[in-house]
């Protein structure tokens, strides 16, 4: 479990990108962080493993402030998917895969094995180990960069913007690659975006923030897409203006989101038990905005007490 305890952060010059952030993300779940730019995302991000340190306030990993962890070896501890991949250019695949685990001084053999592991795990084929970087395409890049990420077998997986550089199509496959990955790994993943639909569809929780990190809403997408907590919120979500007009729908295979075409969008993370009461052009479970308003957000599966 991570937990923000009343985080600030005023970098020098006098930007205050966190105001006063209070979170619990619950272990074993994806919590997604979603707002505009600037808003204090990667701010947040970079603070649970030390790579930008809070003003005041802490942020705790079980229990634990972090602030009393070695930051080398926290950062280790602590898979990290940068928007780019952030994969280094003169090294094969293979050597980037590896990086920490040699760092952690794995004898050869075994970083070898494991590096060839990752790789499937991630769909790429292990033929592709030896070439650079830029002789993949962008999602085989990200894909590296996930494997990367999970060398050391992390409890907590950080991802920025992971997929905000690859095109659509690529997108929909690397987003539903993690679906599947969660499902088979259970790590607990803070994943930021400012793409609301990746945000539905990856987040057992979603936090949608405003400019300095404030919460204008937490709580699960179908908590979220029932219940917007104000106008800002229902904007962001596409339910005024009549963009994209989301809506929930349960189906056989969990609830789905689906647009105003009727194009299904995506199943929602953590929901596919309760959500089987047939198939076809099934009623909405709701549309639009009501009364009341959603801030608590519980996630979507009970979470255990690790990461
Ligand atoms: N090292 C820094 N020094 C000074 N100000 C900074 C620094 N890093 C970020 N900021 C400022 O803090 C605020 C939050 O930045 P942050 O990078 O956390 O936003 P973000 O939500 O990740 O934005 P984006 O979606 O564009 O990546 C912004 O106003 C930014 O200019
Ligand atoms: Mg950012």
């Amino acid at each position: 479990m991570i937990e923000f305890r009343s985080v600030r952060k005023e970098y020098p010059g006098g930007t205050v990108a966190v105001h006063d952030f209070s979170l619990v993300l619950p272990a074993r779940t994806t919590t997604v962080l979603v707002g505009p730019s600037g808003c204090g995302k990667t701010t947040l991000l970079r603070m649970i493993n030390r790579m930008v340190e809070p003003t005041s306030g802490s942020v705790q990993i079980d229990g634990a402030d972090v602030a009393g962890r070695d930051p080398v070896r926290l950062r280790r501890s602590i898979g990290y998917v940068l928007q780019d991949g952030g994969l280094l250019p003169h090294q094969t695949v293979a050597d980037n895969v590896g990086t920490v685990l040699r760092l952690n001084r794995n004898p050869r053999a075994r970083t070898r094995q494991r590096t060839l592991d990752l790789l499937e795990t991630v769909g790429l084929a292990p033929d592709l180990a030896h070439r650079y970087p830029a002789q993949l395409s962008g999602g085989q890049q990200q894909r590296v960069g996930v494997a990367r990420a999970l060398a050391a077998d992390p409890n907590i997986l950080l991802m920025d913007e992971p997929f905000g550089a690859v095109d659509p199509i690529v997108r929909t496959e690397l987003q539903t690659e993690i679906l599947r990955l969660q499902q088979q790994l259970h790590k607990t993943i803070v994943f930021v975006t400012h793409d609301i639909d990746e945000a539905l569809l990856l987040g057992d929780q979603v936090v949608i923030l405003r400019e300095g990190a404030r919460i204008a809403q937490h709580g699960t997408p179908s908590q979220i897409i029932e219940n917007p907590a104000d106008e800002f919120v229902a904007e962001f979500i596409g339910l005024t203006g009549g963009a994209r007009q989301l809506r929930a729908k349960r189906t056989a295979n969990g609830t789905v989101l689906v647009d105003a075409h009727g194009r299904t969008r995506g199943v929602l993370a953590g929901e596919a038990e309760d959500g089987a009461d047939g198939e076809g052009p099934a009623e909405p479970v709701a549309v639009g905005r009501r009364d009341g308003r959603t801030t608590g957000g519980r996630p979507g599966r009970p979470a255990e007490e690790n990461g």
